[in-house]
Parts: C-alpha cells; sequence; structure tokens
C-alpha cells in the first residue's frame, strides 16, 4: 500500500481497518498456502480432504473478497467485528492442522507406510479423525457465517472506486461475427422490431434485458453492424454507459461518435445546441450499452433532448440487467436474452480450452469439459473465462468440475469466480 494511500485512509480515519483488512488477507492467504502444502501430508493422510476442499474454497473466496475491499478502500463500521471474527476462524484452521500434525507425530511408526485404512480402523484413530470431521465442519459453519455476513454489509464505497472498474468493462461496437454462436433468431427479432415503424413514433426505446454474462452486448453489437440497421438509420452510434449514468457525458460521447472528433465543449447547453446541429432531421440509432441507472428523471432527460432533435422512427437499444431499469427506459416490451444453447457454450469453450493440448489428451478432457460446460448453465462468459484456463490438463478440469465453488452465490455474481478458479489452481 502507498504511502499516498495510507496518508488518505488515515485522515478519513479508517487507517486501522485498513491495516486489519491487510493483516486479514494475508492471514487467508498464509492458510490457503498450508492447507495445499500439507495437502497430501496430513489432510489425505487423514482423510479429511472432502471437508478441507469446503475450506479451501471458502478462504480463497474470501481472500477475494478481502483483496477488493482493500484495493476499493471499501469502508464500514461493522468490517472490524467482521475481520476479527474471520482473523479467529483462520486461527482455528491453523490449529486444526496442527492437530493433525502432532496426531501424527504421535503415532509414527506404528503404522505401515501407506496403510491409512488400517491406521484409522485403530480404535483411538477413529475417534480421533471423528473429532476432527466434527471440528473442520465447525470451521466451516463459521467461515460459511462469515460470508453470509460479508453480504449482509452496507458497503459504503467511495466514488473514485467505480472508475477502474467502469474502465475494464468499457464496450465498443465492433464484433467478428464469425466468432459468435447462435442468437441468429434473436437478431432477426430485433432487427424487425427496430424497423418496422407502424407506429410512427418519433422515439422508441428497445430494451435488451438478461443476466449479467448471457450475451446482451454480444447481440446489440451483431445488430448494430448488420447491413440493414446501416442502410435504415443514419447515423448510429454506440455508448458505453456504466454505472454512472451522467447526462452531460452521454451527450458529449454522442457528439464525439457522430463527428468523428472530440467534443470541444463543455456546457451541457453548448452540448446539446451541437446536438442538435449535428443530429436534427436524421433516423439515428443509438445503442447504451450496460445500463444500471433507476433513476426516471435523469432517463427523462436524456430523452426528452433526443426526442426534440429526432424524426420518425429514431431508436434507442438499450442493454441493461435491470428488469426496473427496462420498465423505465423501454417504450418497447423488453427483449429477454435467453442463456445460450449447450452445443454452443461447448463450441466456445472448446475453441479456447484445448489450443495448446495434444489430441490424446483433449480425448481424455472432453468428456470432463462438457460437465463443466453443463454447470455454465447457458453463460457464454463462463464458457469463455473457463476456456481461457487454456493449457490446462485433466486433473485441473477435475478439480474445477468437482470445486464447490459452483454452489455459491459469488459465482453467480458474476466474474469473480473465475478469479477463484484461477486461484485454487495455483494454491494446488
Ligand atoms: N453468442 C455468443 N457467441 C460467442 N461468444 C459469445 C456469445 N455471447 C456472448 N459471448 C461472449 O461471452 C462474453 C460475455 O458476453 P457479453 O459481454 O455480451 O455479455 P453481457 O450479457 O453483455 O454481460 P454483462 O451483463 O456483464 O454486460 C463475451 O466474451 C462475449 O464475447
Ligand atoms: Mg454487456
Amino acid at each position: 500500500m502507498s504511502i499516498g494511500v495510507v496518508l488518505l485512509l488515515q485522515s478519513k480515519g479508517c487507517l486501522m481497518e485498513v491495516l486489519t483488512v491487510a493483516a486479514t488477507a494475508s492471514l487467508v492467504k498464509s492458510m490457503i498456502e498450508k492447507l495445499g502444502q500439507l495437502w497430501k501430508d496430513l489432510i489425505i493422510f487423514w482423510d479429511l480432504d472432502k471437508e478441507c476442499d469446503i475450506t479451501k474454497d471458502m478462504l480463497t473466496i474470501i481472500s477475494i473478497v478481502l483483496a477488493d475491499i482493500e484495493k476499493k478502500f471499501i469502508t464500514n463500521e461493522r468490517i472490524c467485528p467482521w475481520l476479527s471474527q474471520l482473523q479467529d476462524a483462520t486461527y482455528d484452521v491453523d490449529d486444526f492442522l496442527d492437530d493433525l500434525q502432532i496426531e501424527k507425530q504421535r503415532s509414527k511408526g506404528k503404522f505401515p507406510a501407506g496403510a491409512i485404512w488400517d491406521f484409522l480402523s485403530s480404535n483411538n484413530q477413529v475417534k480421533f479423525h471423528y473429532k476432527m470431521v466434527k471440528k473442520i465442519k465447525r470451521i466451516n459453519t463459521r467461515l460459511d457465517k462469515s460470508m453470509e455476513e460479508k453480504r449482509n454489509f452496507q458497503l459504503v464505497e467511495r466514488n473514485f472506486v467505480m472508475e477502474e472498474d467502469i474502465a475494464r468493462r468499457e464496450t465498443f461496437s465492433i464484433v467478428d461475427e464469425s466468432n459468435v454462436y447462435g442468437r441468429k433468431e434473436e437478431k432477426k427479432k430485433i432487427i424487425n422490431l427496430l424497423t418496422n415503424d407502424k407506429d410512427n413514433e418519433i422515439l422508441s426505446v428497445l430494451p435488451i434485458v438478461g443476466i449479467g454474462g448471457v450475451g446482451k452486448t454480444t447481440l446489440a453489437k451483431i445488430v448494430y453492424n448488420d447491413k440493414e440497421i446501416k442502410k435504415y438509420f443514419d447515423p448510429i452510434v454506440w455508448v458505453y454507459v456504466s454505472m454512472k449514468f451522467q447526462l452531460s457525458k452521454i451527450l458529449e460521447k454522442i457528439i464525439e461518435c457522430v463527428s468523428r472528433k472530440g467534443c470541444d465543449v463543455s456546457y451541457i447547453e453548448a452540448k446539446v445546441n451541437k446536438l442538435e446541429t449535428m443530429i436534427s432531421g436524421t433516423r439515428f440509432l443509438i445503442v447504451l450499452d450496460d445500463v444500471w441507472n433507476e433513476d426516471a428523471i435523469k432517463w427523462e432527460e436524456l430523452t426528452t433532448i433526443l426526442k426534440c432533435v429526432s424524426t420518425i422512427g429514431s431508436k434507442i437499444l438499450v442493454t441493461t440487467r435491470s428488469e426496473r431499469v427496462a420498465r423505465i427506459m423501454g417504450t418497447f416490451d423488453q427483449f429477454r436474452v435467453d442463456p445460450l444453447e449447450f452445443e454452443y457454450c461447448w463450441k466456445l469453450f472448446e475453441k479456447r480450452a484445448f489450443q495448446y493440448v495434444d489430441e490424446e489428451e483433449k480425448e481424455s478432457c472432453i468428456n470432463i469439459g462438457k460437465e463443466i460446460i453443463r454447470k455454465c448453465k447457458g453463460l457464454p462468459l463462463a464458457a469463455v473465462h473457463l476456456g481461457n484456463l487454456a493449457g490446462l490438463r485433466e486433473v485441473d478440469w477435475c478439480i474445477i468440475r468437482d470445486s464447490n465453488i459452483w454452489q455459491t452465490t459469488e459465482y453467480w455474481n458474476g466474474i469473480m469466480a473465475f478469479d477463484i478458479f484461477r486461484s485454487s489452481l495455483l494454491f494446488l
């Protein structure tokens, strides 16, 4: 952490919190490493891998959450007690590993190497095994509770937090359609809706809605680049909106895209005037990608301006994860994007995952890969990210397939899970 950041946080009175986050993160990380190092020697030896697998997955998720809290300077008065509980649970994992170590040392030499089941069948060892199963299950319950409580935080994010995320997610209109699988029907339906003007509306809004990573932006891109669309609308503009819905910024982006140069005015009024001279009397299409704004007033300001400069038949195509956003913005019924068919998700994955794998290894991985893709439930984003973990061996794919991460809400909340897979593999 830089001195500047420390000073900034100190001035905000939250240095203690940040230092505790850093300390807890390092403690959790060291425990994941320790679990990995002692896996064969102690955990498999004591036949505790099923329970410890859950512990390791939860610690991995927690370590990513902590890194996120640290990176985003999230502060909250309830974080300190939460961190302290988490530290206690992590120390318990350490104690648990120590107990395994001590018991192994104590009974060394009594049993032939590798005879784990003979070893466990001894009365004392069976008792010890049960005691340790109970112990690790208790730890897992505590960790699970910690993860649950983390979700209840009213996390306060500072404004500058989001800049980095926004930059990372920013989209553009270009797409290589030969790499887009399926979506032909959906594309046709959207184009029909956009180019069918029987209602003589001046400006209509069609929201494309679906869960994160289902392919809304991709669908909007193939519509945007279609010949018929380009013939029907002029100008056509792609605007990435993001979580920050700023009227002035959106106007500026439209001006820049239409004029193909920078916007040289800064006042909103000047931007409106400029836009008016540029697109007045045209039938335009504006794609607003990734909209989160649920404030109807802000939305109305934008549509009022665009309605005033538009002629009949102009359209706005919106992509959003939120049905509420779609209800506020849409004049058309929302267009739902369903998960992608299994065959397409498989193709997406296969193309990436087996790039650097020889034919023999590919053969043995195909069935595991298919099981993994079934777990992706039609989310192309999941298939892409998993496929991009290219070059893995059969054993790595098995770990991913059998991971508990599939059951966590973190997984279904998006991309974070793929970092988790990556980290879990690193620790093995
Ligand atoms: N039909 C498809 N064929 C091939 N790749 C696809 C398809 N749909 C989506 N993808 C890929 O999946 C990933 C996620 O797609 P996309 O960004 O369109 O999802 P989204 O629904 O807009 O997600 P978000 O809610 O995060 O904005 C991208 O890498 C994209 O290239
Ligand atoms: Mg998108």
